[in-house]
């Protein structure tokens, strides 16, 4: 019996291949190291963390998991709501196993989880399910007039217990408050790109070069 009848995965999405993945986690690292020693953070953190500390060490704060991945369809094994329409869709099946580019254009950190965002190609949006978007309304109302691929990002890593599906809903946070024509408080120009602050606890990083990620179209059983 071939494995799909059996069941489906936890999820399918991008998988990055190891050597861009060393990449990723450390210009992570570097972002996070420079951040929480910029004034201006400092002066925000009391929106960050609603602990009385004076300091946060971001690279402890935050919780890195497994291997890094942009998920396109979250299936809990068949559990979640369109997870079989996902797995028949005719560029899932023909793209499975394909390898892909990935643009990593911005990084973001808030309280709850730090990631970078994804901007897929129109071949890419072939495999973003079309509800991905509409799902995050119950949380982020506003994720209903936002673009499809809006979510697209990697969880680089959670505060203690959160879970990591919210880095995606911080992601449509960010990106609703853009739409509505808050640019953020442009903070600084850092060498990656430039840093906006857009309130609560929520920074921006837009990178001056896109990181280009490779990456496998596949799926974890986990
Ligand atoms: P994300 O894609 O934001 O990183 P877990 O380890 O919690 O089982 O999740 C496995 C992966 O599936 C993670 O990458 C996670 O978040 C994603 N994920 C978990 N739950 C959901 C959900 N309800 N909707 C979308 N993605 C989810």
């Amino acid at each position: 019996v071939p494995l799909e009848e059996t069941s489906l995965p936890l999820f399918f999405g991008w998988f990055l291949l190891p050597g861009i993945q060393d990449k990723v986690r450390c210009t992570s690292m570097d972002f996070l190291k420079t951040l929480d020693t910029l004034e201006a953070f400092k002066k925000h953190l009391p929106d960050f963390t609603v602990e009385a500390e004076k300091e946060v060490d971001l690279e402890q704060y935050f919780q890195a998991n497994g291997a890094l991945h942009c998920t396109t369809k979250f299936c809990d094994y068949g559990k979640a709501e369109g997870a079989k329409e996902y797995a028949d869709k005719s560029a899932v099946k023909e793209l499975y196993g394909s390898a892909f580019e990935l643009s990593l254009s911005a990084l973001f950190v808030t309280p709850r989880t730090v990631g970078a965002r994804v901007s897929l190609s129109e071949d890419q949006l072939t495999l973003w399910p079309a509800d991905a978007e509409k799902e995050a309304v119950p949380l982020v109302p506003a994720a209903a007039t936002l673009p499809a691929g809006s979510r697209a990002h990697i969880t680089l890593g959670c505060a203690e217990g959160v879970e990591a599906k919210q880095t995606g809903f911080d992601l449509l946070e960010i990106l609703a408050l853009q739409q509505e024509g808050q640019e953020g408080e442009l903070v600084e120009e850092m060498e990656l790109g430039s840093l906006a602050y857009y309130g609560k606890g929520r920074w921006l990083l837009s990178l001056r070069e896109p990181v280009s990620a490779q990456a496998c179209f596949s799926s974890l059983y986990g």
